[in-house]
């Protein structure tokens, strides 16, 4: 019961290491769980699963590009539950034409990478803060990547967003440590996910990547979750501006 009595609202959390992390607040006693997300069949599929286990979550369909839909979505959960504690903006999205160098990435591609993995997060904390300040304080844990870390062959605008959001969390961190609102990034490492079922089908790409993890396996949904379990909870009070890197050791090479 590591978070017995807060509220969550985790974006994304439809599928992967969202869906894993809503599982997770719920199992360690969130009083409520919204699962937002522009996925409502797998989302209701989510929330039904936490509730049948004797959790309290409901589903709100959130596309986090869409300022007005976040105003909807945080509103909902205040309705429901009475405030908000944590938001862990973790929704994103790549696939095969945003895996592209500089030249071939178009414009249209470079927006919408940036609305929704970068973007959505600026939206994200922008209208949970205000409900997090009513409560004295609050957690803000915001899902970049080892990509936001590093470079790789391709992936322009992915890398360019995950970036921008590691360092919009360092700065929304400084901003509102006086007022306990803390505000830390998730760097997941490469994980079995719907994001990149399709990349880890083609063959020898899995293998590939789990050549570069030295543990040796491939990240799963559940070794992101755990990690936002302590962000989101009082362990880590004296944490923020954190980059939490959980990726088998990849990046340390
Ligand atoms: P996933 O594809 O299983 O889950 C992503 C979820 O985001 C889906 O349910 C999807 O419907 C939702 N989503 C997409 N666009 C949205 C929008 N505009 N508004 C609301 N929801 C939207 O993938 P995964 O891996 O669980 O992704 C979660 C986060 O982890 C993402 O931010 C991703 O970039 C990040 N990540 C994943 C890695 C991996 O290897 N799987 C590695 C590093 C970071």
């Amino acid at each position: 019961m590591r978070l017995e009595g807060k509220i969550g609202l985790v974006t994304g959390a439809s599928s992967g290491i969202g869906a894993a992390t809503a599982r997770f607040f719920a199992n360690e006693g969130m009083a409520g769980v919204v699962v937002a997300d522009i996925n409502d069949e797998l989302g209701e599929k989510v929330v039904a699963e936490i509730n049948a286990g004797g959790g309290n979550a409901m589903y709100v369909h959130l596309d986090v590009s869409d300022e007005d839909q976040w105003i909807a979505a945080v509103a909902a959960c205040v309705a429901k539950y009475g405030g908000v504690d944590v938001t862990m903006n973790n929704a994103g999205m790549s696939g095969p034409a945003s895996r592209k160098k500089v030249e071939d990435t178009t414009l249209e591609i470079w927006n919408a990478m940036h609305a929704v993995n970068n973007t959505g997060v600026f939206l994200g904390m922008k209208h949970s803060i205000p409900e997090m300040r009513k409560r004295g304080g609050g957690s803000i844990i915001n899902t970049s990547s080892i990509y936001g870390i590093m470079g790789s062959a391709s992936g322009t605008a992915y890398h360019s967003a995950k970036g921008a959001v590691r360092m919009l969390t360092k700065a929304a961190a400084i901003q509102y440590a006086p007022e306990k609102i803390r505000v830390n990034s998730i760097h997941p490492g490469f994980a079995d996910t719907g994001m990149t079922e399709e990349l880890h089908a083609q063959p020898g790409e899995r293998e590939r990547r789990i050549g570069l993890i030295p543990l040796g396996r491939m990240g799963m949904p559940e070794d992101m979750a755990w990690g936002a379990v302590y962000l989101a909870s009082d362990e880590s009070s004296f944490v923020t501006a954190l980059e939490l890197v959980i990726d088998g050791g990849t990046i340390a090479q």
